[in-house]
């Protein structure tokens, strides 16, 4: 065995360059088993009936999949491609949770005849058009309405999603709008209102976040019941709980953040008392984040004025977070693991943008062409935001654990990339 040679999931990084080839997204599965574990059993309460629900966007497939499956947690999905990965899964129906602020009259009527569990309706446009599709339809289906509580989660400003002019939902304070929304829904037989949901924003470190979240619902709940006699029996408190990426991140531990949640619900739904019996989560991140990483190859190694760099046979590609939101990710050397941290550098990818760097200035070893360099914590959004610019394929995700890997998506090749291409004419 080679000690300076990084493992994961019992299974050399080299060896897995040589056999599936760099850059390469790698899950450490038993991570994944641990995080999803950990969600359903520390968001349990005897005051209510709790749901966890993986938010798809983070990272999806079918062998995810397959794992969030047996652990017993529910779904959430955003377009009618996620949703049609979960059918493919052989995911159940009724645990899915379909999400999204402009859904079209196909992806409500394809949802519908996937006997979908739950609509979250966002707008009061989706109102009438979820009323069409399922009056055609016929299927039976929960609706929990977005609200926007205006509460802002601290974090980076690109993805707080709850602020008061938010694409997404319609804000506590038109209380008018909202009860003439469940009252749309609610003049439907086969549409049955449960509650409301809200998402205050991603990569949360205070726990105060979400009890303001609560607090504001709760009081919202509480005045619509007074006000409009309209009964809530669920709440959705969205997802947005932080993952390590490097030393500067204190992540808010799973069973503080599960136990501050229940705590709340249960006693504002006390002082309030209140008829809710059900309350959700949503965590995409923290279950994926930091059970991958990504595996590159180093190719040539430039020294500037200012700058040495290392670059790598991928980048913005695989990975867009540092460029779009100066995310902060931690790395090594993977087959350096040993050796002293002696220089300084920048690596970035090989796309055609000066953006394309994945970290400004961090210490490695000496960098040498042909080095295996690992970026950490790349499990969340990283493949499901990944494109082809500059014609790279995107790299293949492989699951390891016990000492076997298994590819699970397989590579995109140049073949792949131009199936897509045709010479057909339109007939108008
Ligand atoms: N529920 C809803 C309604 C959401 O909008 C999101 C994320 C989640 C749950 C899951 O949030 P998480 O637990 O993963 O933070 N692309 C950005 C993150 C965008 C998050 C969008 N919504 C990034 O790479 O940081």
């Amino acid at each position: 065995m080679n000690k300076n040679m990084l493992e994961i999931g019992g299974v050399s990084v080299e060896q897995l360059a040589k056999s599936c080839q760099t850059p390469l997204y790698i899950y450490d599965e038993e991570k994944i088993s641990t995080k999803l574990a950990q969600f359903h059993d520390l968001f349990q309460s005897d005051a209510l009936e709790t749901e966890v629900l993986y938010a798809s966007k983070a990272f999806t497939c079918k062998a995810l999949l397959e794992l969030v499956k047996q652990h017993g947690l529910s779904l959430d999905v955003v377009s009618g491609g996620e949703l049609y990965v979960a059918k493919q899964a052989d995911f159940p129906m009724e645990r899915v949770y379909f999400h999204g602020n402009n859904k079209s009259y196909e992806e409500l009527q394809m949802a519908l005849s996937y006997g979908i569990g739950t609509i979250v309706v966002d707008n009061a446009m989706e109102c009438e058009l979820l009323v069409q599709v399922a009056k055609q339809s016929g299927h039976s289906v929960k609706a929990l309405l977005r609200v926007n509580p205006g509460v802002e989660a601290h974090t980076h400003k690109y993805i707080v999603t709850a602020h008061l002019d938010s694409k997404f939902g319609t804000s506590i304070t038109h209380k008018e709008e909202i009860a003439h929304m469940v009252q749309t829904l609610s003049a439907i037989p086969n549409i049955h209102f449960e509650g409301f949901h809200s998402h205050i924003g991603s990569q949360i470190f205070d726990a105060n976040a979400y009890v303001a979240e609560i607090q504001t619902l709760m009081k919202f709940v509480y005045e619509l019941q007074e006000e409009y006699q309209i009964q809530t029996k669920a709440l959705n408190l969205g997802g947005g709980f932080a993952a390590y990426y490097t030393a500067e991140d204190k992540p808010i531990p799973l069973s503080e953040v599960c136990s501050t949640i229940l705590d709340t619900c249960s006693m504002e739904k006390e002082r309030y008392q209140l008829p809710l019996c059900k309350v959700m989560i949503e965590p995409g991140r923290s279950i994926v984040a930091e059970a991958g990483s990504t595996l590159y190859r180093v190719g040539f190694t430039k020294q500037t004025a200012n700058k040495k760099y290392v670059f790598v046979d991928g980048g913005m590609s695989d990975n867009i977070r540092p460029a779009l939101y100066q995310a902060a990710y931690a790395c090594d050397l993977a087959n350096r693991m040993n050796e002293e941290k002696c220089e300084k550098v920048t690596i970035a990818g090989k796309c055609c943008e000066s953006g394309d760097i994945l970290i400004e200035d961090v210490m490695l070893p000496h960098a040498q062409r042909n080095d295996l360099l690992i970026l950490y914590t790349t499990g969340a959004y990283g493949y499901s935001m990944a494109s082809n610019y500059n014609r790279l394929g995107r790299p293949a995700v492989v699951f390891v654990k016990n000492g076997k890997a298994r590819i699970v998506v397989k590579r995109e090749s140049y073949e792949d990339m131009c199936m897509m291409e045709c010479d057909e004419l339109v007939h108008i």
